[in-house]
């Protein structure tokens, strides 16, 4: 990590090129597309360095992290490319940062997320708004799975200022996901269309999965951890239930050589595998054995320990590459597979800081 941080220093990276990382924010520098400085991912950068900084104490990541949180300001300014992922994008980043230095002008910067999060809660279906309608038609009533990663922010909002709101609202979209998601089996949906006036379940959608009805993994993992986190902040029993039934059924699914595909339900051929889920995965898992007493609390931990032990012979720890994972997917009809994606590194280091026993909690 010492010599990619500095290499990378004054990127938000993405993938990489030929092995070295892209940057996200010198991508669409108008700052009114989702896809440049207001990419979802844009906190993950961030996120590894203050990892790392909690890790070994040295200033350098705490420098680089800022330089990222910084550039981040732009997307408040230009406001129209922001979407629900603002959780992921500033608890990576300004949360942290306040979380270890209490930087007054990054609770400042999350507060403002926290607030345009609460801003995309939908009162009459009980969901927060996933993404604006840009090229993909009438999203009003479209909520994903991957939400239960940003309501955190609304969590720590809560904790920070003392106004319920932000917690209701989160709590609301997620006992909302519990029954409009979560399936009975324990698989999850990547999409679900509300009726935006009247609330109600419209259609499902199979997102970046293979298929609707199918089983996008890293949709499942989002679930998994993500409720997870949601009874870590509010002790809700169901949610706990929750996350260990997506476990179970995750568990059942994983492959006698801990290689985790893309959707458990897609089709033998052509082989496609997302190696970010694995690494997300395990971090949740762990987070479940922890707050397990009996003797269950080994069947998550081993299966955690299956995925890393997997995931460690198929990454790259050389100067090759700026990226250790290397066989993410972004979805199953996605272009471009097996490629580095930022958080397969991001969550892969937050796995081995948990199994350390000494891990940041960010979330
Ligand atoms: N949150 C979008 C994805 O997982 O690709």
């Amino acid at each position: 990590m010492a010599w990619v941080s500095e290499k990378s220093r004054n990127k938000i990276p993405y993938t990489t090129i030929d092995g070295t990382h892209d940057d996200r924010s010198a991508y669409n520098p108008s700052g009114t597309e989702a896809d440049g400085i207001n990419w979802w991912t844009n906190g993950f950068w961030g996120g590894m360095m203050w990892q790392m900084y909690h890790d070994t104490g040295d200033e350098k990541y705490k420098d680089i992290a800022v330089i990222s949180e910084a550039k981040l300001d732009r997307c408040f300014e230009e406001f129209y490319g922001l979407h629900h992922d603002v959780g992921f994008m500033w608890l990576l980043t300004s949360v942290a940062n306040f979380k270890l230095t209490r930087n007054p002008e990054s609770r400042k910067r999350a507060l403002h997320a926290a607030t345009l999060l609460a801003g995309r809660f939908n009162p009459a279906g009980g969901f927060i708004r996933a993404w604006n309608d840009l090229d993909e038609g009438d999203t009003r009533g479209w909520a994903i799975i991957d939400c239960m990663f940003n309501i955190p922010l609304l969590y720590w909002a809560t904790d920070e200022t003392g106004d319920p709101r932000f917690k209701q609202i989160a709590m609301t979209h997620a006992d909302t996901a519990m029954t409009a998601f979560v399936r009975p089996d324990g698989s999850v949906n990547h999409i679900v269309e509300f009726d935006p006036y009247q609330g109600g379940v419209v259609r499902t959608y199979g997102g970046q999965g293979y298929e609707e009805g199918s089983s996008w993994t890293r949709g499942q993992t989002w679930a998994m951890y993500g409720f997870m986190m949601s009874y870590k902040h509010t002790g809700k029993s169901e949610y706990l239930d929750t996350a260990k039934r997506i476990a179970h059924y995750f568990i059942a699914n994983i492959p006698e050589d801990g290689v985790i595909p893309v959707d458990f339900r897609q089709p033998p051929e052509p082989k496609r595998e997302d190696d970010t889920a694995a690494a997300i995965a395990a971090c949740g898992l762990i987070e479940i054995a922890n707050v397990i007493e009996t003797y269950d609390k080994s069947i998550y931990l081993k299966a955690a320990l299956k995925l890393l032990k997997a995931l460690e012979q198929r990454s790259d720890w050389s100067e090759r590459s700026d990226a250790i994972v290397q066989r993410g997917s972004a979805a199953y009809r996605a272009a471009l597979h097996h490629q580095p994606i930022i958080y397969g590194d991001y969550f892969l280091i937050e796995a081995a800081f948990k199994l350390k026993g000494d891990g940041l909690y960010l979330w």
